[in-house]
């Protein structure tokens, strides 16, 4: 019988960035972010003879994959049975499966595709095996992120991080919840400057992460203070906090990334343009507004309810520059439907 669940992207306020072990996505630190509550993907998964992938877009047109794109859906699969085997499990889920994804997210603009696709197999999967045992969100969040490294934390809603764990076994690094949605009401406001297609994927883009010369003080600081200061000021719902700790890691992944071997530039003039108008409201009023950019130019304007008229308002301005704009905020977990 098939199976079917929802999830969502989301946005990391602490970044994922470069791995300890690239095949099982064993991050070399921590990260922190919040579940959006939309754009979703639906995926419906069954056992099949040959694996078969099909992916429609919010219009319910048929996208188009490469052949790369299969072939990490296939090598996913395979992982996620070497996880189960280890749960004495493996059995339970087939050696292929036919995959449907209908997805309201463009992809490679920033909004974290991957996160909610293999945060939403991984769902699936669960339920797909629930006859043989019910999984934890701890082990679903595992299986997610063999997929994507970011997806792990798509499995819980609200406050998510994502724990690099302690050893090199294959279910070291998982998910956990720090506050639910209901925590604070908080919104992102996306601005996504351009849809072209970014030239580096994420993937490609961590396996240089330890060629940067600031590499290793990015790990340190985030292991010894940044994650659970975010961390602290998510519990606390101090804005001022939450705000100079992740715009300081966003930059700081953005250097990392500049400073690699081959470097990348995600982030380019309009991006600039856009946060700097963030800046310029906050100095002028207090506006409670941060930005974040992961990899890509978009720009998530993340605000409290106090400042979301006006941020809405200034998004809607860059709509009339050619930006596009998503109105989002903070959602609940991965779901079967
Ligand atoms: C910059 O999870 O997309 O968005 O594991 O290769 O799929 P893969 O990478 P991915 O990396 C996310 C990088 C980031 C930061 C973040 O979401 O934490």
């Amino acid at each position: 019988m098939s199976v079917t669940a929802r999830a969502a992207p989301n946005i990391a306020l602490i970044k994922y960035w470069g791995n300890r072990n690239n095949d099982w996505r064993l991050p070399m630190a921590d990260s922190l972010s919040v579940t959006l509550d939309r754009p979703t993907v639906e995926i419906t998964i069954d056992h099949a003879k040959a694996m078969t992938l099909q992916s429609f877009d919010a219009t319910g047109k048929e996208k188009m994959l490469k052949p790369k794109d299969i072939q990490r859906f296939a090598t996913h699969l395979a992982l996620t049975k070497e996880y189960l085997a280890k749960l004495g499990i493996a059995e339970a889920l087939p050696d292929a499966a036919s995959i449907i994804i209908h997805s309201a997210i463009p992809s490679s603009i920033g909004l974290a595709s991957s996160a909610a696709v293999f945060g939403c197999i991984a769902k699936a999967y669960a339920g797909l095996i629930s006859g043989a045992r019910m999984l934890t969100d701890k082990e679903i969040s595992v299986i997610a992120r063999l997929g994507s490294g970011s997806a792990a934390r798509s499995i819980f809603g609200g406050f998510v991080a994502l724990r690099e764990g302690e050893n090199d076994a294959i279910d070291a690094s998982f998910a956990e919840q720090i506050a639910p949605a209901s925590h604070w009401n908080l919104h992102d406001i996306v601005i996504v400057p351009s849809h072209d297609e970014k030239k580096v994927g994420s993937t490609e883009g961590h396996a240089g992460a330890h060629t940067s010369p600031m590499y290793a003080a990015r790990i340190h600081d985030i292991r010894s203070r940044r994650e659970q200061a975010c961390i602290d000021a998510v519990l606390a719902k101090d804005f001022k906090k939450l705000m100079e700790v992740s715009e300081e890691d966003c930059w700081d992944m953005h250097e990392v990334i500049g400073t690699q071997k081959p470097p990348i530039e995600y982030v380019n003039n309009e991006t600039h343009r856009i946060v700097q108008g963030v800046i310029d409201m906050r100095e002028a009023d207090g506006t409670e507004a941060l930005y974040t950019m992961d990899a890509g130019p978009t720009v998530h304007v993340l605000c409290t309810d106090n400042a979301h008229d006006k941020i809405l308002a200034y998004a809607k301005e860059q709509e009339k520059k050619g930006c596009t704009v998503y109105e989002t905020k903070i959602g609940g977990p991965a779901v079967l439907l």
